[in-house]
């Protein structure tokens, strides 16, 4: 995902990468160049980061999947005195079929059987994936589903397949299905990045790609 946001960065002429923090760099040089701070790396770097930038007054852009609940409540803690950015899927498609998913369960009412459908590569070891998680968070905030047991999860592994999710309604009568396929793991950078722009002009706050999308700006 690094060399992704590099790459896509140098293609903007909205954006300078002016630094790039490996494992073992100075962390908090790193951050005081930028204005904004993009992380994807691995749950167990993310607070160190979050903290640096709170530290620095320096807004987050945080995809990091897999976040158990106390590391999630810290990034909360953070959006108090400094923008925060997090989302589980950073592509713009996918906050549609999000926002488009919670529209619909909003809309037909309780009666209607849920199955969120994932298809990825052989190497991811999580399933379901955090975005068919996410997408059932929805459901369930929409009153499709009042828990994650309600929901019907299937998941696949398959070859090199970056990502494919659907999301299916059905009744005795009808069945709805909304479905959404990465073909580029650029997507994600892409959002991101788009996130890190719309972030530097907001307030201390809480956000997700939802807000860039379809909040105030
Ligand atoms: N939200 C989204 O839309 C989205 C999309 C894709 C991926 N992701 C998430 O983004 C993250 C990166 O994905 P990826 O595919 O780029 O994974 P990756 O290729 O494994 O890259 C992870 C990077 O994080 C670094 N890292 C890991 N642990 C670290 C630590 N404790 N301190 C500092 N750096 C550390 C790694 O450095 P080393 O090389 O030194 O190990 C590596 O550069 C994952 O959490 C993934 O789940 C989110």
């Amino acid at each position: 995902m690094g060399l992704s946001i590099q790459r896509l960065a140098d293609q903007r002429n909205d954006i300078d990468v002016v630094s790039l923090w490996r494992r073992g760099d100075d962390l908090s040089a790193a951050i005081a160049e930028a204005d904004v701070v993009i992380d994807f790396s691995m749950p167990e770097a993310t607070l160190e980061v979050v903290a640096r930038s709170v530290g620095q007054r320096k807004p987050v852009v945080c995809g990091v999947s897999g976040l158990d609940e106390v590391q999630v409540a810290a990034l909360r803690g953070a959006a108090e005195s400094i923008p925060v950015l997090y989302d589980r899927n950073m592509s713009q498609g996918v906050t549609v079929l999000d926002a488009t998913i919670r529209q619909v369960a909003r809309s037909l009412g309780g009666g209607f059987n849920v199955r969120i459908e994932e298809t990825h590569h052989i190497h991811k070891k999580d399933a379901p994936s955090g975005t068919a998680l996410k997408l059932g968070d929805s459901l369930i905030e929409a009153g499709a589903a009042t828990s994650h047991d309600d929901i019907d999860y299937h998941s696949e592994r398959r070859g090199e397949v970056p990502g494919d999710h659907s999301v299916i309604f059905t009744s005795a009568t009808e069945r709805l299905e909304f479905s959404h396929s990465v073909t580029t793991r650029d997507v994600f950078a892409d959002g991101a990045l788009r996130a890190a722009v719309w972030l530097t002009r907001q307030p201390s706050g809480w956000y997700s790609m939802r807000d860039v999308l379809f909040g105030e700006d």
